[in-house]
């Protein structure tokens, strides 16, 4: 493997757009809050634990991943983990994360939304990276239980920048939270969602066309509609592409099969990201780092997958060229243009 690329893949600037700040919880982490605030766990040790993330889909992985969640109680929980979270999206020189959160998987627990929203955005403050929320429904609950939950946000809404949708895919179509997404509009959120990850290319479109997503989580699935791709390409919608999480949840077999230079060379604005990184095995620079050793990714696709980070963001078009500035004199230096 070309070890000046992996190299220059790893320093250059980026963003993250599609981090679930409850995956990053780490087992030693999930352990230490477990004693702190008295919450038995399944498994009588971290490698226990560890040993237990044998994912063979979706599914299996958010059984585990909404009980390592279980141990978040106390707004300082929820900051100790945003807190480890951005130290390594520095050490990853990430310069801007937008970051994912579940809060109904803690209210559900009798947590107040409250405590979870400002102990996030409290690490986020004083974070060494710039970062934002999206606040995530869960898309295997009613849309009135993502209704209320919209409620229950409101007296934060300006610490969040938009909503989201995630958890159990199939079965759970983008327009069965046709109204509470409108309300989100209506209220100036930006709009995501997972779609095409396990579930069928029809759930972008309808991501598109009912929600009116501004990004697609994951997305991969988009290929296999040919007319769908040539939209998604023509309308510039960004796809959060997460390498590691693919090959884990067995969307693909393996990395050497991962189609993110499909989705690259089919003109769309595909990025990378984590999604889960205390679970699928690496945060961001790991899973640049597994996709360019298994894919024949050069230095143009690593310029474009930094500028298409940042292109793809939320952040206020100045803030925005200052870092597609950065990102283009970073690799200046390496004679791509
Ligand atoms: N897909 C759906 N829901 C999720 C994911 C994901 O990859 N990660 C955390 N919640
Ligand atoms: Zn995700």
């Amino acid at each position: 493997m070309n070890t000046q690329l992996l190299h220059i893949v790893q320093n250059m600037p980026k963003a993250e757009l599609h981090i679930h700040i409850e995956g990053s919880l780490e087992p030693e982490l999930i352990f230490a809050l477990a004693e702190r605030n008295g919450v038995a766990l399944d498994y009588p040790n971290v490698e226990a634990l560890r040993a237990a993330y044998d994912f063979h889909d979706l599914q299996s992985f958010l059984d585990i991943y909404y009980a390592g969640a279980s141990v978040l109680l106390k707004e300082q929980d929820f900051y100790d983990m945003t807190a480890a979270y951005l130290a390594k999206a520095k050490a990853d020189h990430v310069r801007h994360t937008e970051i994912f959160f579940d809060p109904q998987t803690h209210t559900a627990r009798g947590v107040p939304i409250g405590d979870v929203i400002h102990g996030i955005h409290r690490a986020c403050q004083e974070g060494p990276v710039s970062a934002t929320l999206i606040m995530c429904f869960l898309r295997h609950l009613s849309e009135e239980d993502a209704l209320a939950t919209l409620d229950a946000a409101l007296p934060y809404r300006d610490l969040i920048i938009g909503v989201g949708l995630d958890s159990s895919e199939v079965g759970h179509p983008p327009e069965k939270f046709a109204r509470v997404f409108a309300r989100c509009r209506e209220l100036g959120l930006h709009l995501v969602a997972h779609a095409g990850e396990e579930g069928p290319p029809a759930y972008i479109e309808t991501a598109l066309d009912v929600l009116k997503v501004e990004r697609i989580d994951h997305g991969v699935r988009c290929l296999e509609d040919a007319a769908l791709t040539r939209r998604v390409a023509a309308e510039g919608i960004a796809l959060t592409v997460c390498p590691l999480s693919n090959i884990k949840l067995r969307v693909f077999d393996t990395m050497k099969e991962h189609n993110l230079l499909q989705l690259l060379d089919a003109g769309l604005v595909a990025t990378v990201n984590s999604d889960d990184p205390a679970y699928f095995g690496g945060y961001l620079n790991e899973n640049f780092v597994a996709a360019f050793e298994s894919l024949p990714l050069g230095l143009q696709h690593a310029h474009q997958l930094a500028r298409n980070s940042f292109t793809a963001s939320f952040l206020e078009p100045e803030k925005k060229q200052q870092f597609l500035d950065e990102v283009d004199a970073y690799f200046a230096a390496f004679n791509v243009v």
